[in-house]
């Protein structure tokens, strides 16, 4: 990495602690040297989040997630290094070097990303306060309600009818082709010219939880399709990774302790506009995981508030289970027909609207009902689907009472034996993902990479660590070992920035060492590693047996390599090919290890 030079690093984490840090965000308990906590990052209800104050570094033994603490807030604040490292800055008053990053690509096409959005977005809303009130998209904003405090809020805009409007104005701000590109704002046209992305449409700007600009809807004026153009993928902007409006709605909904999800544009800025500043929007799609987790850290309880055609669809429903597999709370409220929460707020007004999010039922109630519905509920087969339908949902209700509390529920309203709908949940098909992660200790989360932690073979697992604890075994390793002898290619990096330790350091700075590695798993690896407390008996046996261990295996592996070219060379008598992969073969054996 490097970057942001080694000593400024050193000097951030000299001056700030990371147990206060991640207190500031998890509730740490102390335990003997450490503190523990339930991990932030995976589900659980024993802590096995550990935060180290001597080593200063967090490692989850669930999930494995770990690092120091610029990896922690990379990961809670969902933010990149280079803004963790600056946030950590601000907050130790450490100054940094006036930062041009040429060496790191991604992190300046990032912040230019958002510079350029930011540049875009002004003279997208400067150019719909010059149009005056009588132009088309002012005449359009005050068809749709909209007043000028909640346009200026959300930093509402148009974009002309020109095809180089936004190309000409960056330009001649000096702003490169390729910045305008990779903020996604022209497409490539014919002969390599490029034209301006959104034209004649109102333009609203997409933000992050931390009121960057990432991208942009524009919608048109009439009926025309399609009725939006978005952004489309850039390095800031992830389709499912966002939720809009958050950024303005974060503090109610933590307030609140509840957020509204709509679907769209209009919904949220006209919710903002009557007051329900806890109102969001998916954005059309249906919600992920990731978009689900990014608000979980502000709450846990969320209605849905989806056009009135749309709700009642099973498709849209079944996407709601995810909120469950989370952990959520879900309910879900119903508009009239005909409505979206941007029309019925403006015909009905807000105290019809916060009616209609009290009157909000269950997940569970929100399906029966719907299933009641539609199936006939004296039949048995009737009752056999819908139950099957509902103990979907049910199965992935993560707490055991509301659990029980629901299939009791259910049975008592299809009047069946409870026993039986027991019986049926046990055929459920599908494991969801969290009985994956619970129960399965260190195995667990998949998303950090666990997995692969498995994959590592014990040799290069234990000379890893030996390594990490040891300056000297690193010499010794560096002479027998190049880092592509390592199979496992995590290891292998970290054997990379292990080698490259200056050979004057007699002890290793394993928060140095962390953040000369790009890659999350390694990083995992060594936090993993560190926060474990293992005694390995008799180190410099164990350092010479892993080391022959790993080059037998590399060479059985190459000498099993040469059997097999050997075996398709005999076959198609390529003898030439033949002879000299017998010669190969004899040398390898001849030349020990
Ligand atoms: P809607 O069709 O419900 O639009 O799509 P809307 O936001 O209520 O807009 P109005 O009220 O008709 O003006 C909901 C969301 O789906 C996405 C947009 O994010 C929109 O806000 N969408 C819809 C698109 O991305 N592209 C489309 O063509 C349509
Ligand atoms: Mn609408």
């Amino acid at each position: 990495m490097g970057k942001i030079p080694e000593n400024i690093l050193n000097e951030i984490q000299d001056k700030c602690d990371i147990v206060e840090i991640i207190s500031s965000y998890v509730s740490l308990k102390p335990s003997g040297r450490n503190f523990k906590a339930c991990c932030p990052f995976h589900h659980e209800k024993t802590p096995s989040f550990v935060v180290s104050p001597d080593k200063q570094i967090y490692h989850c033994f669930g999930c494995n997630s770990g690092g120091n603490v610029f990896n922690f807030l990379k990961e809670y604040e969902k933010i990149d290094f280079i803004d963790a490292v600056k946030m950590l800055a601000e907050q130790t008053g450490v100054k940094l070097p006036e930062y041009r990053s040429h060496d790191d690509q991604d992190a300046s096409v990032t912040s230019t990303v958002y510079s350029v959005n930011d540049i875009a977005a002004n003279y997208y809303s400067g150019f719909l306060e010059k149009s005056g009130l009588s132009s088309e998209s002012n005449r359009y904003m005050t068809k749709r309600g909209l007043d000028g405090p909640i346009i200026k809020k959300f930093r509402i805009g148009y974009a002309d009818s020109s095809w180089r409007a936004m190309l000409d104005y960056l330009s001649a701000r000096g702003i490169k082709q390729d910045a305008i590109l990779n903020a996604g704002l022209i497409i490539k046209g014919k002969e390599n010219s490029y034209y301006d992305l959104f034209r004649n449409r109102i333009i609203f700007p997409i933000f992050d939880a931390r009121n960057r600009i990432i991208g942009f809807g524009a919608r048109v004026m009439d009926d025309s399709l399609p009725k939006y153009i978005n952004s489309p993928e850039t390095a800031v902007y992830k389709k499912g990774q966002h939720l809009y409006g958050l950024n303005f709605a974060k503090a109610d909904i933590k307030e609140k302790n509840f957020a509204i999800i709509t679907e769209g544009y209009l919904d949220v800025i006209t919710c903002h506009q009557y007051g329900v500043t806890n109102a969001i929007a998916s954005l059309g799609t249906a919600l992920t995981a990731e978009q689900i987790r990014l608000l979980k850290r502000y709450t846990h309880n969320v209605v849905i508030l989806y056009d009135a055609d749309q709700a009642g669809e099973t498709a849209s429903l079944r996407g709601l289970d995810l909120f469950l597999e989370e952990d959520m709370n879900v309910k879900i409220a119903t508009l009239e027909k005909g409505h979206d929460p941007d029309s019925f707020l403006r015909k009905f007004g807000k105290e019809n609207f916060d009616e209609a999010i009290k009157k909000s039922k269950s997940l569970f109630t929100y399906k029966l009902d719907i299933l009641k519905d539609k199936f006939n509920s004296t039949e048995p087969e009737s009752k056999a689907e819908t139950i099957k339908e509902m103990l979907s949902t049910i199965n992935r209700v993560r707490n055991a009472i509301i659990k029980a509390e629901y299939i009791k529920l259910l049975a008592q309203e299809l009047s069946v034996k409870e026993d039986a709908v027991w019986e049926e949940l046990k055929k459920v098909k599908g494991t969801p993902r969290h009985s994956l992660r619970s129960g399965a200790g260190q195995a667990g989360c998949l998303e950090h990479g666990a997995k692969k932690f498995i994959e590592i073979s014990p040799a290069e697992k234990i000379l890893a660590r030996l390594m990490i604890e040891d300056v000297n075994v690193i010499k010794i390793v560096r002479d027998e070992l190049k880092p592509s002898d390592f199979k496992n290619k995590d290891i292998r990096n970290i054997a990379e920035a292990l080698f490259s330790i200056d050979n004057e350091d007699s002890l290793i700075d394993i928060n140095k060492l962390i953040n000369s590695i790009e890659d999350k798993v390694p990083q995992n690896i060594i936090s993993f590693i560190v926060n474990e407390e293992v005694d390995i008996k008799d180190k410099e046996r164990n350092v010479s047996d892993c080391i022959i261990t790993i080059k037998k295996e590399n060479r059985n592996k190459l000498l099993k390599d040469i059997q097999n070219r050997l075996h398709v060379a005999q076959k198609s008598g390529y003898e030439e090919e033949e002879k000299r992969l017998v010669e190969e073969f004899n040398q390898l054996m001849k030349r020990g290890l």
